[in-house]
């Protein structure tokens, strides 16, 4: 499984987990050389089109992650056939990583577990946005909880084509063979391209306006989603306004609440939950709670927040 980046094959950028040796930062990012291209349009991702786009000619193969005795599948395409590139994390502004399982979601789904068995939690008939998903098992995973919508989002749309949609459709077609019981959930599921900052124009449950709180007690009781989840998003400083800005649009206040699973730092690109978490604090919107944390010594500390409004 590839859930730990420092042990990509050679060539990868190895951005994430390991302080970069000499001459492996990350100056390619401002370099004027390499200015980061404008971000793909925002779309909606239909199921019926992976299987006639981008994924036809891509092959997936699946294999099973165990989480805390919980077994999802996990997919796995190429990235050189999906984008033409080789060995890549991701290539800034053109793909940012959601072909690749990060740690960070495995350790988002153990500390939802928990918390759902410490009573702190429910997903049942709640709506529920997971941000920079990739293969989407925190998604998955509540709603197979019995979560009434799961929203996906990806910044690349080649993504959530060629592995979120396949990948949700296996899990839920292993949940169907296996169980006697008839517990696979009618939620509404549904998957977003975009750059953070504009994807809310295509949410449906997000704000459009600006800068604003979804109060959706308030202005409509639709709006808004009950529970945010994201994992490995907070790596990039440069994108750490517009994904907060995004958090506050559409989480639903008061009730609504954000997990966010990250490594506390990035080494090479100087996001991180700390970063991020100062960030939430300073503007002082939401509190922010240290849920869990994972030091395994074989990479950098990790953590997962969650943010609830004051
Ligand atoms: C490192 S990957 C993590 C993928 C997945 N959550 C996991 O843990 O395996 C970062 C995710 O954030 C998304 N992302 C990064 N920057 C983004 C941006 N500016 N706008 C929208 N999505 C972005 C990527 O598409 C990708 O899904």
């Amino acid at each position: 499984m590839d859930t730990n980046p420092s042990a990509s094959p050679a060539g990868t950028f190895f951005l994430f987990d390991e302080k970069p040796q000499s001459g492996l930062g990350l100056g390619f990012l401002d370099s004027p050389q390499n200015p980061t291209p404008p971000p793909p349009p925002c779309l909606e991702v239909l199921p019926s089109q992976y299987v006639n786009q981008a994924s036809s000619n891509v092959d997936l193969t699946v294999e099973p992650v165990n989480v805390d005795g919980l077994t999802l599948l996990k997919g796995r395409v190429s990235t050189r056939e999906v984008f033409g590139l080789s060995n890549s994390d991701l290539v800034p502004g053109k793909y940012e990583g959601g072909l690749k399982l990060w740690e960070g979601s495995l350790d988002l789904i153990k500390t939802l577990n928990s918390e759902m068995k410490e009573k702190n939690l429910s997903f049942t008939g709640k709506r529920v946005l997971e941000l920079g998903c990739g293969h989407g098992l925190p998604g998955i995973f509540a709603f197979f909880q019995g979560a009434a919508a799961v929203h996906f989002q990806d910044f690349n749309a080649e993504v959530l084509q060629c592995l979120t949609i396949p990948n949700v459709n296996a899990n839920i077609q292993q949940i169907s063979v296996s169980s006697t019981e008839k517990c696979v959930s009618e939620a509404e599921l549904r998957y977003f391209a975009g750059d953070w900052s504009e994807v809310h124009r295509i949410l449906p449950q997000t704000l459009s306006d600006e800068n604003g709180i979804n109060e959706c007690q308030t202005v409509n009781n639709t709006a808004g989603y009950d529970i945010v989840l994201m994992a490995e998003t907070v790596y990039s400083i440069s994108a750490l306004p517009s994904l907060y800005k995004l958090i506050k649009k559409c989480t639903c206040s008061p009730h609504g609440v954000v997990y966010v699973a990250a490594k506390k730092h990035y080494f090479g690109v100087g996001g991180g939950s700390r970063r991020f978490i100062s960030m939430v604090e300073k503007d002082g919107v939401f509190a922010a709670v240290l849920v869990a944390e994972f030091a395994d010594g074989s990479s950098n500390v990790r953590e997962v927040w969650k943010l609830h409004f004051r």
